[in-house]
């Protein structure tokens, strides 16, 4: 009898907590910087959360270069690209942060880039050792970085449902299917806000359009690696796997990003690398003390880039700094500075900085970056000014929005110029208002009603309980395109409308007619 209670008992407990269940979690991560910070803390979160989690990372150049190393709790599976080609990328990189700095960041620099992450996706998908191993494992579920193509490709190939996580703000909204109507959605890189006069809205018809050029331009770099790796038959397209992921996660907070319809599908869920901060080393504190009442700016210009390769460029930063009262704490990779140039007496150079740390002090007064969602985020978190330098990818949209919110300015850094990049930070810091829209945005951030990570490890154990998310994806994903815009209604009632007009015209024509003939017979 006892030992039936005890089973009604935890029969019940099941039913009220069918959660308590492990889930297998693959997470995907082939691109290092920002995006690996990202998927390292999603694995961080699910894996401290009882879930088993393993990542499936591609050791390429500089994942973060200057940061100490960590041990991760999770496992990782990984594979290196291999010496000679890390070195060729290396090259690739440089001479692209070369064309940033010069402000001649364009399409071809992206389409360059992604033509490198297509050979990589070949290498990748050549890991026949770790795709029979990771097949074996049997995964629930597998979270990926959508912004390389190639995470959809592997996940396809071990038939894996998964999440799909893009780390920047509602970059590839048209191809998942998401509602932008043109009029008030800013496109991508078409750097306008949700406030458009008629040539903005002109300007941002013309940039949907370049953009769904470029899409397909960028997928057809990966179709030598679909049909070598894929049977006849079998091929999927870059296209099609956009409406695969049993949910999106954007990075996204709307203290940065402006209003728009999203679907039941598409989940936002920013800054997951905010934290509350942590107190600095006791040798910054002493030299934040030196600065007084001024306080001190934070500068990095990205996780990936830890040196400038344009001389011109960093001297005029480092002479814009030394007309600053401020001291200066800035990322940059020591070994790299150039011998002849002399550091400002303000500065101090640093291999690696805790970003959040510093930006979470009570004297920070200003962050210098590149424009990164990750360091945005934690600046608005903690109601910090920008000066922006955007230098490619998002970061000029980035920037475009932390301009309309007042909380910064940006500076294209074809126009960096010392006298110029200081009286730019002295506004920021001096006028108010710059800091009052830096706490505003930050309120807007800290009081969500969940924080990141629960809404994060939420939604995917419903996901994993529910049995994927079949109930949130619209049905408009079935749609031929023709269908879906109502194309073939559309032509139905012009159809009609035009014979009942036609039919009109007639009988008011016959009737003129018949009126006329009437009346000159009478008069005859
Ligand atoms: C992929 O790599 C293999 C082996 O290195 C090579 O033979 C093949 O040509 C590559 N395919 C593509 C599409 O680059």
């Amino acid at each position: 009898m006892a030992v039936k209670k005890g089973h009604a008992v935890l029969l019940v407990v099941l039913l009220q907590f069918p959660f308590l269940q492990a889930a297998k979690i693959l997470t995907i991560c082939f691109i290092g910087g920002s995006h690996y910070l990202l998927m390292d803390e999603i694995s961080r979160i699910l894996h401290n959360n009882g879930h088993e989690v393993r990542m499936f990372l591609q050791y390429a150049h500089s994942m973060l270069p200057g940061r100490p190393p960590q041990q991760s709790p999770y496992p990782v599976s990984s594979y290196s690209l291999g010496e000679e080609y890390i070195q060729k990328y290396r090259e690739i990189f440089i001479a692209n942060q070369k064309d940033f700095l010069s402000g001649r960041s364009d399409y071809k620099n992206f389409l360059n880039f992604m033509t490198e992450l297509s050979y990589q996706c070949n290498i990748t998908l050549h890991q026949s050792e770790i795709f029979s191993f990771l097949k074996e494992e049997k995964y629930d579920l597998a979270i990926i970085d959508a912004f390389n193509p190639c995470s959809f490709l592997v996940v396809e190939k071990l038939g894996i449902p998964f999440i799909a996580f893009c780390p920047g703000l509602f970059i590839n909204a048209g191809r998942v299917g998401i509602p932008g109507p043109l009029s008030y959605v800013p496109e991508y890189k078409s750097s306008l806000t949700d406030r458009m006069d008629f040539f903005g809205r002109l300007k941002n018809t013309l940039a949907f359009m370049v953009s769904s050029v470029i899409e397909m331009k960028m997928d057809a770099l990966f179709d030598q690696v679909i049909d070598e790796h894929f049977p006849a038959g079998s091929r999927p397209t870059i296209a099609d796997l956009h409406l695969k992921p049993e949910l999106w996660i954007y990075n996204v907070d709307f203290s940065i990003e402006f209003s728009r319809p999203l679907l039941p599908n598409v989940q936002w869920i920013g800054g997951l690398l905010t934290k509350p901060a942590k107190p600095v080393t006791p040798e910054l504190e002493d030299f934040i003390a030196e600065s007084g009442e001024s306080g001190f700016i934070v500068v990095t210009l990205g996780s990936m880039i830890s040196s400038l390769p344009v001389e011109e460029f960093l001297k005029e930063m480092n002479d814009g700094f030394a007309k600053m009262p401020q001291k200066v704490i800035w990322r940059y990779d020591r070994s790299d500075w150039p011998e002849e140039l002399n550091v400002a007496h303000n500065v101090r150079l640093v291999d690696w900085l805790s970003q959040n740390d510093l930006l979470g002090h009570p004297k920070a007064r200003l962050l210098v970056t590149h424009g990164g969602l990750n360091s945005l985020m934690e600046a608005v978190y903690h109601g910090v000014p920008v000066l922006g330098i955007p230098l490619f990818g998002d970061q000029s949209e980035n920037v475009v929005r932390i301009e309309a919110k007042n909380m910064g300015i940006f500076i294209p850094p074809e126009q960096m110029k010392a006298e110029k990049f200081a009286n730019t930070m002295r506004k920021i810091i001096e006028n108010s208002r710059y800091k009052m829209s830096a706490m505003k945005q930050s309120a807007i951030l800290r009081s969500r009603p969940f924080p990141p990570d629960r809404q994060l490890l939420g939604w995917v154990e419903h996901i994993i309980q529910s049995g994927g998310g079949g109930h949130l994806r619209p049905y408009s994903y079935q749609l031929p395109w023709y269908q879906h815009w109502l194309l073939d209604v559309i032509l139905f009632l012009s159809i009609c409308v035009t014979v009942i007009v036609y039919l009109i015209v007639n009988v008011i024509r016959v009737l003129i007619y018949l009126m006329f003939s009437n009346r000159k017979q009478k008069q005859n």
